[in-house]
This record gives C-alpha cells, structure tokens and sequence, in this order.
C-alpha cells in the first residue's frame, strides 16, 4: 500500500502551506481558502480538524513517500441527510498522476463504511475535473447526475456532477 490515512499534526502546517498554497489546487475546490496560504492558515484548518467530532468530520492526512502529500474527509450533513457525508479531497500538485487518490479514497470509504453508520457518500467535482471524476469512479462512485450551472467559480459559470457510493451490506 503506497499511501496512508493518518490524524493530522500541528507539525504538518509548514507541509500543509506548501501544498495547498498552489491556485491549481485551489482552481479545483469550493472558494473560502486563503491565497497565499501560509503557515498560520494551515495551523488554523489542522486546530479545527483535531477539535472537530470524528463521528461528524472524518478527516485525515494523506502520507506517502514518507511525506503528507494532502487532505482528505467525510463530513456528515445535517436534518434527513444525517447518515449521508460529502468527500472532499486534494493532493499536492507533485503528487498528481500516481494513482494516490484512487487510494486514499478507497481507504476512506471503506473506514466510513466500518466505523461509522454513514450510508452514502457523495462527492461533486466540477464537471471539467476529468482526473477527479476518474479517481471516484475508480473508486466505485456511480454518476448521478451533471448539476447544470451549479457553480460560479473564478467568475465562470460551472456544472457539477454528483457522484456517490452506497455502504454495501
Ligand atoms: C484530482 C486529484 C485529487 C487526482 O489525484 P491523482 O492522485 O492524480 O489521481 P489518480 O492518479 O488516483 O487518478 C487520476 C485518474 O485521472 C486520469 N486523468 C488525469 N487527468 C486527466 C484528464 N485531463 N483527462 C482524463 N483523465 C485524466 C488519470 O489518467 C487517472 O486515471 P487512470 O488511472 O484510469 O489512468 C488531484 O489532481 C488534485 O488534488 N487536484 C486538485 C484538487 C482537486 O481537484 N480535488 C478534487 C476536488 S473534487
């Protein structure tokens, strides 16, 4: 196995910084992070991760190569939807193109399938994001849907597609 989940640590911060600080990273998630993303930033998300409930944040560092390489995490939703949880995940751009994901989302699905009572889990690339939509569909996410013009991100209009996976037994 190339790739480990593991709890974050303050230390990942400096790590954590060099990552994300990258606008082809950011391009691809929801807005709200700062750019440029510093220490201090990374320090701030690693707090609110250790602090937050496991059973309603799953959320974990990636290793490999011996080194934290990104994010990954289930959030739990709320009112009706409280057994579903929305993925979200990103890599370092140096770690692009080595099957990392794919791994790290198989890893994930199948710890919140084992320890928690989460029934689906769903993920919404922007549609354009082939490498993402591929590594959920190598991971056994079905496509539901295309979310037209669900998104405006860096002033364009985006769809979406919304992916999910069904605990299986
Ligand atoms: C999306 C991301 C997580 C993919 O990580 P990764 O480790 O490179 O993914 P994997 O290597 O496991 O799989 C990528 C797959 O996409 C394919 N792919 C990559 N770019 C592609 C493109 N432009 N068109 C079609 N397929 C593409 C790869 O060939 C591979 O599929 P294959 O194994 O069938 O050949 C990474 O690029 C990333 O962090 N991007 C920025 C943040 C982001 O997009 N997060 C997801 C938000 S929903």
């Amino acid at each position: 196995m190339k790739v480990s989940l593991r709890e974050w640590a303050l230390s990942d911060a400096p790590a954590l910084a060099k990552l994300i600080n990258n606008k082809k990273v950011q391009d691809n998630l929801r807005d709200g992070l700062p750019f440029p993303y510093g220490e201090a930033d990374a320090k701030v998300f690693i707090s609110e991760m250790l602090a937050s409930d496991p059973d309603q944040n799953i959320a974990f560092a990636i290793e490999a190569e011996g080194e934290l390489i990104g994010s990954i995490s289930a959030s739990r939703c709320g009112n009706i939807h409280y057994r579903t949880a929305e993925l979200g995940y990103y890599l370092g751009e140096p770690y692009w193109g080595k099957g990392y994901a794919t791994e790290a989302v198989c890893q994930l699905c199948d710890y919140v399938f084992q320890r928690t009572d989460i029934l689906r889990i769903f993920a919404e690339p922007f549609a354009y994001n082939k490498a993402s939509c591929r590594v959920l569909e190598k991971s056994g996410f079905q496509l539901e849907g295309v979310l037209r013009s669900n998104a405006v991100k860096n002033g364009r209009i985006l769809d979406m597609k919304l992916y999910s996976r069904i605990r299986e037994n």
